[in-house]
């Protein structure tokens, strides 16, 4: 199965599709995947807090997680985050692709080359999300009266709590567009493995202290989300054409010993 979709909060199905949950015992820990196929097409479904929304942004066992979607053979992935708004540009609602990240995540594996066995190697991040997945997604949206804004640069935190207006003043400073919790180290993990990884972002309220309360607009998107799932999928279908360099982003010191 080739194709996955890892979904955030509020996203919790896919239309057309009836997943059977695996699980995948790696060397990592377990990872719950869903997998199922419609006309056809083989699709795996990754709801990354659980589909009870029972694992928190800091307790995610994201290389669990991408092991086990390698297990399965994938080798492109479609990511949706939640995240915060900080450019006045992308308001509550929008939707937009992401291009580049900035990590303040702490404490969390970064790598499944730790040296010794499991190799040595440093990974390319000049093009962090797949340009070619990003590109064709972005295409496709209008057919699913979708407006994408491109380009945005993701801010990751820890969480779980929410930031400070400080915080966020200093990410906007640092052109951060949006923040949240979960990007980190998702996107590098899927890199290490040479994956095709690009990832769309649902802003659900502006970041702290932009606006006098935080208010969330969760509930108004559920539209958006129906949209966002099918475009997803219709991305991941039929003949992709990559032109990117994600299939060569590992550059190996030392190869892994069990590969
Ligand atoms: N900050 C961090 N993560 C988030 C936010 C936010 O404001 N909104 C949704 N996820």
């Amino acid at each position: 199965m080739e194709s996955a979709i890892i979904a955030g909060t509020g996203i919790y199905q896919l239309p057309g599709f009836f997943f059977e949950q695996l699980v995948f015992e790696t060397e990592y820990g377990q990872a719950f995947i869903n997998v199922g196929k419609k006309d056809g097409f083989e699709l795996a479904f990754l709801a990354r807090h659980g589909l009870d929304h029972s694992t928190p942004p800091h307790k995610i066992n994201f290389r669990a997680n991408m092991k086990a979607l390698q297990m399965l053979g994938v080798k492109q992935i479609l990511a949706t985050y939640a995240v915060g708004s900080i450019n006045r540009d992308i308001p509550p609602a929008s939707l937009t692709v992401l291009s580049d990240f900035l990590d303040f995540t702490s404490g969390r594996p970064l790598s499944f080359f730790e040296g010794g066995k499991s190799g040595l190697a440093h990974t390319a991040m000049d093009e962090p999300y797949c340009p070619s997945l990003s590109q064709r997604m972005q295409n496709l949206a209008p057919e699913f009266g979708l407006d994408i804004h491109p380009g945005a640069v993701y801010v990751a935190t820890n969480g779980p709590r929410f930031e400070t207006p400080a915080e966020i003043r200093m990410y906007a400073k640092l052109g951060g567009d949006v923040v949240g919790m979960t990007g980190i180290p998702e996107v590098v993990l899927a890199r290490e493995l040479n994956m095709h990884f690009a990832a769309v972002a649902y802003s659900i309220n502006w970041a702290a202290g932009l606006e006098k309360n935080i208010e969330f607009v969760s509930s108004q998107m559920e539209v958006t989300k129906q949209k966002l799932s099918s475009l997803l999928i219709r991305t991941l279908q039929g003949r992709i054409v990559m032109t990117c360099s994600c299939e060569k982003a590992v550059m190996f010191m030392h190869a892994p010993e069990n590969v």
